[in-house]
């Protein structure tokens, strides 16, 4: 309803300054602020929108809230065109102003809705080509090489995404980036580890998996702790690495691939895309960014290490604390790298990408890496201006019993298994209602439906959860019917489908639309609040808002559909009632669609 309540907010501004004005100023008096302060009700008894200037403009102006509201409440009764659009306004309480739209101005939204794709959503900035406007880096997901991918990239992944959908939906240019750890100096150790072990894992790219490598891995690190002479080897590795000699680059390159494999497999289940821009990608700028620290009078050597000192962080003993950029043996610091990665970013290399803001989406753990590091970039005037750097943090993932989340043998749980996991319960969930309900389905019915909602339970209890606080992972409420689930939203969508089956033709022109239940009113302006959440969700950046919303969207069709017969009665009703139908539809399956969560016609 933004359309509406920015209409209302123009006639509230004029009524106000008409009863106002400045010639009713009492001289020498500061200018009183005209702000009609419109609110969404907070109740449906209360109508839609609610001003609340009267009590701030008494204070000013002192009079009694009432008496000014009621001054407002006059002027826009005379005024034609607010009549159109609402009904005569209601005084309550201390001097609340409460607004009603009338019912032929809510039709008219909805008939606008029926023939717009983007329900209402208006792109971000209408008047500036596409090409005008900035890029925003979204850098998600990021996972490390010859590790496992963790439920904490998980959650990185499935957050990143809906994020980029929403900020692509309202017309950014998203770079959605993966900056996967595929540095540093544990490649030594690997590398040199899997020649004497795996030397085909350094030949062929299809040698070994993910798990082996993790494996592997690990045992090198051990080898590495115990050998000095395996120590020595794995230290030249990396210089050679580093200077980039051409089979030391080739062996590198082949683990990376490895673990790529095994990534991709997630990302393509999850249906996300990802452009791989890794953290070897700046090495070339990594000089750089220390000369030029240098060069602004940032730096200071600790015990040989490059540092920047910021006076805001403290660490335990009350000392400032660095930001390290250049480790004392020369080797440079994942902070480093990313210093390198926002100057690309924001374009002050040329070839760069000339971004306007760049989210980081990452566990809360990451914080302190996050401010110290845009504090060294804002210090070293790297940020230009109206320019953005923000970290969206999260909480971490538990298990049921609140502790971190591991399979029953104490492991942690590899992504692949999760997902497969939750597939299968979906799918045993599926299989124990078509019997109760005694319906036969095929193979190709069970397998799609169940991986639908396997998955979508999954982002969903991910995306529905305020991403700060941490989040219990619970197969069997993330699959509930019943409940802020994805299952529950699905089943919603399906029962629309299900009239349409019954023979309701949704998408069927309509001369005349017409309501007479509460039942539709409220479904219908709750359709129509669509708009103001996926601008919230962008500014906010949190998922979490569109998945109350839906919810509620659900919970309110349910209710209509449970009281309101659509197809046996008269028309214009029966089409008035199937065109709402149609538009809860096609909300529920463009916000899942921007949860990244594909819709069912029958489940
Ligand atoms: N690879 C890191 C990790 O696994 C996440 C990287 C996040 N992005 C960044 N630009 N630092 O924790």
């Amino acid at each position: 309803m933004i359309s509406l309540s920015n209409a209302l907010e123009e006639k509230l501004k004029a009524a106000l300054e008409k009863a106002f004005s400045v010639a009713s100023e009492p001289a020498g008096s500061a200018r009183i602020s005209l702000d009609p302060q419109l609110v969404t009700a907070s109740k449906p008894e209360f109508g839609d929108f609610q001003a609340n200037c009267a009590l701030a403009l008494a204070k000013s102006l002192k009079e009694s809230p009432r008496a000014i509201a009621s001054l407002i409440v006059d002027q826009l009764n005379a005024d034609k065109s607010f009549l159109r659009l609402c009904e005569p306004p209601q005084i309550a309480g201390p001097g609340f102003i409460n607004f009603t739209i009338r019912s032929e101005c809510l039709i008219e939204e909805l008939r606008k809705r029926l023939i717009d794709k983007r329900l209402g959503v208006h792109l971000v900035d209408e008047a500036l080509p596409r090409e005008k406007l900035g890029t925003v880096v979204v850098d998600f997901s990021s996972p490390n090489i010859a590790k496992e991918m963790h439920v904490g990239h998980l959650r990185s992944t499935i957050i990143g995404d809906s994020i980029s959908r929403v900020l692509e939906f309202r017309g950014y240019r998203v770079l959605r980036l993966n900056h996967i750890g595929d540095w540093g100096t544990q490649f030594g150790m690997l590398i040199t580890y899997l020649k004497d072990v795996a030397p085909e894992a350094l030949e062929r790219p299809d040698a070994v998996d993910l798990g082996d490598l993790v494996v592997f891995y690990r045992k090198a690190k051990q080898r590495f702790d115990e050998d000095s002479l395996f120590q020595k080897n794995a230290r030249e590795e990396v210089v050679r690495l580093q200077r980039g000699e051409t089979l030391s680059k080739k062996a590198w390159g082949l683990i990376c691939h490895q673990s790529r494999r095994e990534f991709q497999k997630i990302y393509d289940q999850l249906d996300v895309q990802l452009t791989e821009r890794g953290e070897s990608f700046y090495n070339p700028l990594l000089h750089k960014v220390v000369n030029d620290l240098d060069d602004c009078g940032l730096l200071v050597v600790d015990s040989g290490a490059k540092c920047v000192f910021l006076e805001e962080t403290f660490g335990k003993d009350g000392k400032a604390l660095p930001v390290i950029v250049q480790k004392s043996d020369g080797g440079f610091n994942y902070a480093t790298t990313d210093l390198a990665a926002i100057r690309y970013r924001f374009g002050e290399v040329p070839e760069g990408d000339g971004a306007q803001r760049v989210i980081y989406v990452t566990d809360a753990g990451q914080a302190n890496h996050f401010s110290g590091v845009f504090e060294v970039a804002r210090r070293a005037k790297w940020i230009p201006p109206d320019c953005n750097l923000e970290h969206v943090p999260f909480g971490l993932v538990q298990g049921e019993d609140g502790k971190k989340l591991k399979t029953r043998s104490g492991e942690t749980i590899r992504l692949r298994d999760l997902l497969d996991e939750a597939i299968q319960r979906a799918k045993v969930d599926l299989c124990r209602r078509l019997d109760e309900e005694g319906r036969q389905e095929d193979e190709t019915f069970i397998e799609q439906v169940s991986a639908t909602v396997g998955l979508a339970a999954v982002k969903y209890a991910d995306l529905s959860q305020n991403r700060i606080t941490n989040y219990q992972f619970s197969f069997d409420r993330m699959l509930a019917l019943q409940g802020n689930t994805a299952p529950y939203l699905l089943y919603a969508f399906v029962r629309i489908a299900g009239i349409a089956r019954k023979g309701g033709d949704l998408q069927a022109h309509i001369d005349k639309i017409e309501f007479n239940q509460d039942e539709e009113w409220a479904l219908l302006k709750q359709l129509l609040r669509f708009d103001e959440v996926i601008v919230q969700v962008e500014e906010e950046l949190l998922p979490n808002r569109l998945c109350n919303y839906l919810f509620e969207l659900s919970q309110t069709f349910n209710r209509f559909y449970d009281q309101i017969p659509v197809l046996k009665v008269e028309e214009p009703i029966r089409s008035s009632r199937l065109a709402i139908c149609r538009l809860t539809a096609d909300t529920l399956k463009l916000g899942l669609g921007l949860l990244g969560i594909p819709t069912l016609e029958r489940m």
